[in-house]
């Protein structure tokens, strides 16, 4: 086929350059003196075609001819520079900072990771590109913000301006929630902390009862906001929702609620990483972003000898890749920062039982348990391929192991897997991966869920999805998802 086409291709290029060298020989000899007819008193002469039209022929074919030598353009002959898609200039950039920055991670500290993240030009380059396709519609193409979209470019953080936590903000999203204070507090009382609220960047601090008893829990005793809520500091020149009373006075009375997306599943951690060094990049002063992180952190950073003591326990069975090492210990690469937290949260609280994470689990304090979670989410999970399943004339997939997860059972009310799992079980933000999962693990926990001793799944999901399936289709399901590549 890609022959054929290339001798076509040829054909007509040689008939192509015949007709307007037989047209230019024929009208060569017209005679522009002579008229060949006349018409309302317009005489149409025997003029010859102007010669420019034949030069400009000339040049287009001569340009043919040296873009299909240079470039490949004919059946599989890749042309005389070697020149592949991955030359082009937005490609390119994509491998590129896929190298500097899987070089730049063997680094020993993620503040070393940040400090020379910040010194590469390409991936700043990459990053300024990503924010003007994913992220400037609502954060402004100098990310400066609007009317409640935040400014990225101050220091007034509503989740920290940290590199970590500018990451987990990008990978994870986030909710900010401000709960309605109409007809909880009177009247009297709103128009009260309205008048509070907006005197609060004038002069030093001073408190309020009504203030301390029913906004501190959230914006803090001094009003300086909470990183961990998302609550704004409440005593600078900076409004995110309107600065004039009557703006203040009906976001405290309506509550707000406002969502940043995650791009945890649409972007790779490199162009996060890349994202948010372009960001800490942005800053008045980038470095003092980085020292603020927590002192010898090795969430990006990949030195094994280095690693904390809480993710060296872990790697022994997980993996430091995070595909696992140990049979029956699931490969957490990838998997939600939150999911991976929540599972430990179960195991400690028994609603998820198994004696080897269980013990584990007893010793860690909250911020082992963030840490480890950032880390193995941070971690590159293995492509999967797209599936095309053979279905019959009806549209109905014909495995019955491919329907199940595929297209589900309607009539035993059985959801596919893919609708909560995601098209090819690569996961989603709230679901775990499933493809790749060992056979022995995945069939383990739904096996778990059937006896009790895996509970804690949100509304009971899986359990109502297991409650359907028989022994055998549990079998023949972890079988096929673990092959999924
Ligand atoms: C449960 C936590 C919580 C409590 C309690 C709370 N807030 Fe908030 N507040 C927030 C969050 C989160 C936001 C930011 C919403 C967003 O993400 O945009 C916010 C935003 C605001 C804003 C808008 C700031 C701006 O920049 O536009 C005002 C004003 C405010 N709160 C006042 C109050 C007052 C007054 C109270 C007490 C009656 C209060 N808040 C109690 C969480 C809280
Ligand atoms: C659909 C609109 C939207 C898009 C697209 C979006 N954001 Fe946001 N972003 C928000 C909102 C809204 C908030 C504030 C959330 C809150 O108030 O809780 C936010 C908050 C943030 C914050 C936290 C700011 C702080 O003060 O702590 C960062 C960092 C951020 N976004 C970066 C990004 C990056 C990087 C991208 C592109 C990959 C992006 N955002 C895309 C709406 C968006
Ligand atoms: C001795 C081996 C071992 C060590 C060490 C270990 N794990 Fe596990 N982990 C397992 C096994 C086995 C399971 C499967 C448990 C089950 O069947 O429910 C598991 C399950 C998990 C899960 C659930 C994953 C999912 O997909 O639901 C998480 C999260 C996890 N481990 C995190 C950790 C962390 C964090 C550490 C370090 C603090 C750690 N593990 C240390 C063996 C281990
Ligand atoms: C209605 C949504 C929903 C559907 C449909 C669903 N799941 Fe799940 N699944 C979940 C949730 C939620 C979790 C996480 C549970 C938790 O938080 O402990 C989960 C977890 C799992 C896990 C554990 C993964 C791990 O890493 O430990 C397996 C295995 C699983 N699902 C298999 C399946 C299979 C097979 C199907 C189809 C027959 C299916 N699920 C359909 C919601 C769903």
């Amino acid at each position: 086929m890609n022959i054929l086409s290339s001798v076509l291709s040829i054909i007509f290029f040689f008939i192509m350059v015949a007709v307007i060298y037989s047209q230019f020989r024929k009208t060569k000899t017209a005679d522009s003196n002579k008229t060949v007819e006349q018409f309302d008193g317009i005489d149409e002469k025997d003029a010859p075609i102007p010669k420019v039209f034949f030069v400009a022929y000339l040049i287009a074919f001569i340009g043919a001819i040296v873009y299909v030598l240079l470039y490949p353009s004919l059946a599989s002959w890749k042309g005389f520079i070697g020149w592949t898609e991955n030359d082009d200039a937005y490609v390119a950039k994509s491998i590129d900072i896929n190298n500097n920055i899987n070089a730049i991670i063997n680094a020993n500290t993620d503040e070393q990771v940040f400090t020379l993240l910040q010194k590469d030009p390409l991936v700043l380059q990459s990053g300024k590109s990503l924010f003007g396709d994913n992220c400037s519609a609502c954060h402004g193409q100098d990310a400066k913000g609007q009317y409640n979209y935040p400014s990225l470019v101050d220091k007034d953080w509503l989740y920290g301006g940290s590199p970590q936590d500018v990451y987990t903000t990008i990978h994870n999203g986030r909710k900010g929630k401000m709960p309605a204070w109409k007809g909880v507090l009177s009247g009297k009382d709103i128009d009260e902390l309205t008048q509070y609220v907006s005197e609060l960047n004038k002069g030093p601090f001073k408190s309020n009862a009504l203030f301390d008893a029913n906004c501190s829990s959230c914006h803090g005793k001094e009003a300086q906001g909470s990183h961990s809520v998302g609550a704004p500091n409440l005593t600078n020149d900076i409004w995110l929702h309107g600065s004039t009373n009557a703006d203040i006075k009906r976001n405290i009375e309506n509550g707000m609620y406002n969502e940043m997306p995650d791009f945890g599943q649409r972007l790779s951690r490199n162009q996060i990483l890349s994202l948010t060094s372009y960001i800490v990049s942005l800053q008045s002063e980038p470095q003092d972003n980085i020292d603020i992180m927590q002192a010898n952190t090795y969430i990006f950073s990949r030195n094994e000898q280095q690693l904390p003591a809480v993710l060296t326990t872990c790697v022994a069975c997980h993996g430091a890749d995070g595909l696992g090492t140990l049979p029956g210990a699931p490969k957490l690469a990838g998997l939600k920062q939150a999911y991976i937290y929540n599972q430990l949260h179960l195991f400690v609280s028994g609603l998820r039982k198994n004696a080897t994470m269980q013990n584990i689990v007893a010793d860690l304090d909250v911020k082992d348990k963030l840490l480890a979670a950032s880390y193995f989410s941070s971690l590159d999970s293995p492509a999967i391929s797209k599936i095309t399943p053979e279905k019959s004339a009806d549209g109905i997939i014909k495995d019955p192991t491919e329907r199940l997860i595929f297209q589900g059972d309607w009539q035993r009310a059985i959801p596919a897997c893919s609708t909560c799992h995601g098209q090819e079980t690569q996961g989603s933000p709230s679901f775990p991966r499933l493809a790749g999962q060992s056979s022995d693990y995945l069939e383990k926990q739904l096996f778990d869920w059937r006896t009790g001793d895996r509970t804690g799944d949100q509304g009971h999901m899986m359990q109502n999805v297991v409650n359907k399936l028989t022994d055998d289709e549990i079998k023949s399901l972890s079988k096929y998802l673990s092959k999924m590549k």
